[in-house]
């Protein structure tokens, strides 16, 4: 099956969850991609939404679809926040950042009044933490904050991990977030207990988030071959 069709499959279901006048959390990646240019020919034809994009790159997209935007800074609530996720576990916990977008996701996934993860099937796992978890730092500092991440998982149960700088390029320059900053992504294989890591990574001088998100989403459209199967809790 083409990971790229479910992706849609599961794009296109989450339109029944954006109504006539909402403010609409628009994601980041390849499904939320699919996402934003659905949500464009919707508004060709009528729907008046305007989006919240969650990086630079959902912002330019968005423009070229023909959503409407707004600012987070101009609004009291998202109404619905429709993105992607790199793992999705039974609790509806998730691992995301691998777009590396993770801080502006959570805070507009913290505003949403519902936050509907679209993905592909294959995201859904029993365990949190074969995908590795990003976590974004500051530039000051980082390598110091890259062992105290690595301290941390070790306290939670997740030993043996390794913590590495994310490049990208023939250089291997360090990949630098919208807001500025590094990201390491924690391999830690199985991630036994997520709210544990959550809180001990928050307590980490230098870290600005992590790409776990817990009690954020009530809604999961997983994408298939045909069609999406839409869970909620
Ligand atoms: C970006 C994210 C994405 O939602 C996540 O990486 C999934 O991406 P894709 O839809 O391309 O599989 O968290 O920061």
């Amino acid at each position: 099956m083409s990971a790229d069709l479910a992706k849609f499959n599961a794009a296109q279901a989450a339109l029944e969850f954006v109504k006539d006048g909402m403010i609409v959390g628009l994601g980041t990646g390849s499904t939320s991609a699919h996402f934003v240019r659905l949500l464009g020919e919707r508004v060709r034809q009528g729907l008046r939404v305007k989006g919240v994009p969650t990086s630079e790159a959902t912002r330019n997209l968005a423009e070229q679809a023909g959503v409407p935007l707004i600012e987070i800074s101009q609004v009291s609530a998202i109404d619905v926040d429709i993105d992607g996720a790199d793992e999705i576990d039974p609790d509806f916990r998730l691992i995301k950042g691998g777009g590396g977008a993770l801080l502006r996701e959570k805070i507009v996934a913290a505003a949403a009044k519902r936050m509907v993860v679209i993905a592909d099937e294959s995201k859904w796992v029993e365990t949190l933490g074969a995908f590795p978890l990003p976590v974004e730092v500051t530039r000051f500092g980082f390598a110091l904050t890259q062992e105290r991440v690595r301290a941390a998982l070790g306290e939670v149960g997740c030993k043996g991990s390794t913590v590495t700088l994310r490049v990208s390029g023939k250089a291997n320059e360090p990949v630098i977030t919208d807001g500025g900053n590094y990201i390491l992504d924690a391999h830690a294989e199985r991630i036994p207990n997520a709210e544990a890591l959550a809180g001990a990574l928050q307590s980490v001088a230098g870290v600005v988030e992590h790409g776990l998100f817990i009690g954020l989403a009530q809604t999961v459209v997983l994408g298939k071959a045909k069609g999406a199967e839409v869970k909620t809790r």
